[in-house]
């Protein structure tokens, strides 16, 4: 092709017009980031399961998404009807939320109660839960048999008010520890009826660990799981001090070790294995698993190695955590900022399922 010098500014033209078209769709669709919600109870204060089962990923997650984390206050009624702890308890967690790194600048902190549209979407979701598959839920049983003499029909409904949650922001990806994937298989189940029945508004919320399967954290006597209520002794809180978390973990329940290289290891020792791998360096825990797999294991060294990497890691979260918990105007900044957040999202979806349904009338 023969073309000339002079022709060259037209080609040149010509050329940046098309890049300039061809990339401008993508460079909109780069700045749309996925939307993510989640949430915790406050029914005491958090420990390592909450950090590790979801915490940790929020703390990723808020450099990468559009960010939803609140603090499931109405959650906590259907176990905990005693409020006299709520204030303080929900205080308690947001200085954590915020102590771990939480950026109230880059994502919605919220409480629950404060975004009454959550109640109004729980509402329409509850027309399309059915009683039988909300009483086969996991958590339901489990909670029924705990407390038998208050199951009040929002312990029931739970998964719902869980589901609205979720799909009020619309949100795709659900940061959250292993034993709320039941949850969110509902929450999905929800959505999708809901599309089938009305429109097309919510789409399908997942259960999120960047690729990683959920995590469950053990508590330490290998009963079970560390959780806010339950088994104390046995869990490790982001508030508790030095001489706490040394004698908890010094306490947890070990044996004699191996008699033969490379024997399987029971439930308890594993779990001392998954809190280091938690907490300490690839080399510190390949160092212990060695040991074990040669049966020259010490477990009071590998306990005192813990509990040394559990205080480097606790120690900080904590100190921080009563610095802000102290300063209740900028809780209250914080509070009431996310809740505008959260209101707006909540808006846009809110007018979408009413025209969806049909309660829009003008
Ligand atoms: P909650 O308050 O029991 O726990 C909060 C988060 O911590 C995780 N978690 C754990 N992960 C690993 N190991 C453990 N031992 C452990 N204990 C707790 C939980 O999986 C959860 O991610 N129903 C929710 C609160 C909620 C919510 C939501 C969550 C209400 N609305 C919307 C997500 C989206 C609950 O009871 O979490």
């Amino acid at each position: 092709m023969d073309i000339k010098y002079k022709e060259y500014p037209f080609i040149v033209c010509l050329l940046t017009f098309i890049v300039i078209a061809v990339s401008s769709p993508a460079m909109e669709k780069k700045e749309q980031k996925s939307i993510v919600m989640s949430g915790i109870r406050p029914t005491g204060i958090l420990h390592l399961g909450n950090y590790f089962g979801a915490l940790k990923s929020y703390l990723r997650m808020q450099e990468e998404y559009e960010c939803y984390f609140m603090i499931a206050d109405l959650h906590s009624l259907t176990t905990h009807p005693d409020t006299k702890e709520l204030r303080n308890n929900v205080l308690h967690v947001m200085s954590e939320y915020l102590a771990c790194g939480l950026d109230p600048d880059k994502v919605a902190l919220y409480c629950q109660s404060y975004v009454h549209e959550t109640t109004e979407l729980y509402t329409y979701l509850n027309t399309l839960a059915y009683k039988g598959e909300l009483e086969k839920t996991t958590t339901f049983k489990e909670k029924a048999r705990r407390q038998p003499d208050n199951m009040n029909a929002a312990l029931l409904t739970y998964p719902v008010l869980m589901a609205a949650d979720i799909l009020l922001h619309r949100a795709l990806y659900v940061p959250v520890g292993k034993d709320q994937e039941q949850h969110l298989e509902m929450a999905r189940n929800f959505a999708n009826r809901f599309n089938h029945r009305y429109e097309n508004v919510f789409p399908e919320p997942l259960a999120f660990n960047f690729g990683e399967a959920l995590v469950k954290v053990p508590s330490l006597d290998g009963t079970g799981k560390m959780s806010k209520s339950e088994n104390q002794s046995a869990t490790l809180y982001l508030s508790d001090d030095d001489d706490q978390i040394r004698k908890k973990i010094m306490k947890a329940k070990t044996d004699e070790g191996p008699k033969t290289p490379n024997a399987p290891m029971p439930d308890y020792i594993e779990n001392i294995f998954q809190l280091m791998k938690l907490s300490g360096t690839e080399e510190v825990y390949e160092k212990y698993s060695a040991d074990y797999n040669s049966c020259i294991i010490r477990y009071g060294d590998m306990k005192k190695q813990l509990a040394n990497d559990m205080i480097a890691f606790i120690k900080p979260i904590r100190e921080k955590a009563i610095a802000i918990r102290n300063n209740e105007t900028y809780l209250k900044e914080v509070l009431e900022n996310g809740a505008e957040k959260a209101r707006k999202s909540a808006d846009i979806t809110m007018k979408l399922v009413r025209e969806a349904v049909g309660t829009k009338y003008f």
